[in-house]
């Protein structure tokens, strides 16, 4: 009888066939357990002789268990690592990737530019306060300037208070680091402004950079060659012409507004040569009346500025046609003008 059992524990298909068995052999109305339990009711002499074989069988049978199960566990274990394999050899996914939004590529190029000139970058807050952004310019309350770059105004957090302003540009930024950095100086700031102003060519917030140099005898030799310098790198062309033309910052005396030379390639209007000229940066020497305000001596320290618009830049650069596009997060407009990581 134990060998026809063991016969089937080691024919069972399963694990549940297996396991049926072993309840029908050592379950608590198992035949092996009905034979250990017969012996119970043996004389002792029979006991002594029926024991060692009843024993036997139940430990062959449980043993046979063992046995199918490790097999039958073993296959099924081989079953799932061969439908469950990975496949290496499969496409994976495309997982979508962003890219570097045009305005911090070029940013990124204009500090690598200006840091070969020795140029460090500078910071200010956006939040500016109207003596930062207007009055240490040269632009006292009421003088006409303020007027020309249409303002953002704060409401103050305390009844009294002078508004702040968004920053109309970077130029408070220069104010910011003569007085934290003192004299010499050369420092780039890039960042964003605001002015309330909307068309295909301004957008509310944009961004601009700042140049600002103070030395001891520094004149526009120096101011010339610098954006000359920057403008042939940032253009990656020898060919770009530059043209200053007289103009007025309350800020510069004299100043100067910048324009480069364009002309048509293949249909499209592009910087070099001079068939034509755009205007792109406004420049000048630093208004003695702005180093004083910011805590140096005029008669010692000596500067030239400039500031321009960042998204001006990449849309020459680039080919780009519409600013507003800049700021949409169309993702089909990032995808073609981003640039890969
Ligand atoms: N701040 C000026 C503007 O926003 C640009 C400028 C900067 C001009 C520095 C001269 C010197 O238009």
């Amino acid at each position: 009888m134990a060998d026809d059992l063991i016969k089937q524990i080691q024919d069972a298909p399963d694990l549940q066939a297996l396991d049926a068995l072993r309840v029908a052999a050592l379950g608590k109305s198992g035949s092996i357990t009905a034979l250990l339990k017969s012996l119970g009711a043996m004389d002792a002499d029979t006991r002594t002789k029926e024991a060692p074989k009843i024993h036997a069988q139940r430990e062959a049978v449980s043993n046979a268990i063992a046995a199918r199960k490790d097999a039958l566990e073993a296959a099924v274990l081989e079953q799932r690592l061969a439908t469950e394999r990975v496949d290496l050899s499969l496409p994976s996914d495309a997982i979508p990737v962003g890219s570097v939004h045009p305005v911090s590529q070029v940013m990124d190029e204009l500090a690598e530019i200006f840091a070969d000139l020795g140029f460090a970058v500078a910071e200010g807050p956006e939040i500016e306060d109207q003596w930062h952004n207007f009055t240490a310019l040269n632009m006292p309350e009421a003088h006409p300037a303020r007027a020309m770059q249409d303002t953002f105004y704060v409401q103050p957090r305390n009844e009294g208070e002078e508004p702040r302003v968004l920053r109309t540009h970077t130029s408070p930024v220069q104010i910011r680091s003569m007085q934290a950095l003192g004299a010499p100086l050369r420092i780039i700031a890039p960042g964003r402004v605001y002015r309330s102003d909307s068309d295909a060519t301004h957008t509310p917030m944009f961004h601009q950079i700042e140049g600002l140099v103070i030395d001891r005898d520094i004149h526009m030799g120096h101011l010339k060659w610098t954006l000359e310098t920057f403008l042939k790198a940032f253009f990656e062309r020898d060919d770009v012409a530059i043209r200053m033309r007289p103009s007025y910052f309350p800020f510069t005396e004299p100043s100067a507004e910048i324009d480069i030379g364009w002309s048509m390639e293949k249909g499209r209007r592009v910087v070099g040569g001079q068939e034509g000229w755009m205007e792109v940066l406004g420049s000048g020497m630093v208004h003695p009346r702005v180093i004083a305000a910011a805590g140096l001596d005029p008669d010692e320290w000596q500067g030239f500025a400039f500031g321009t618009g960042v998204d001006r830049l990449a849309m020459l650069k680039y080919g780009m046609d519409d600013l507003r596009a800049f700021f949409d997060g169309d993702l089909r407009w990032l995808k073609h003008y981003g640039f890969s990581f």
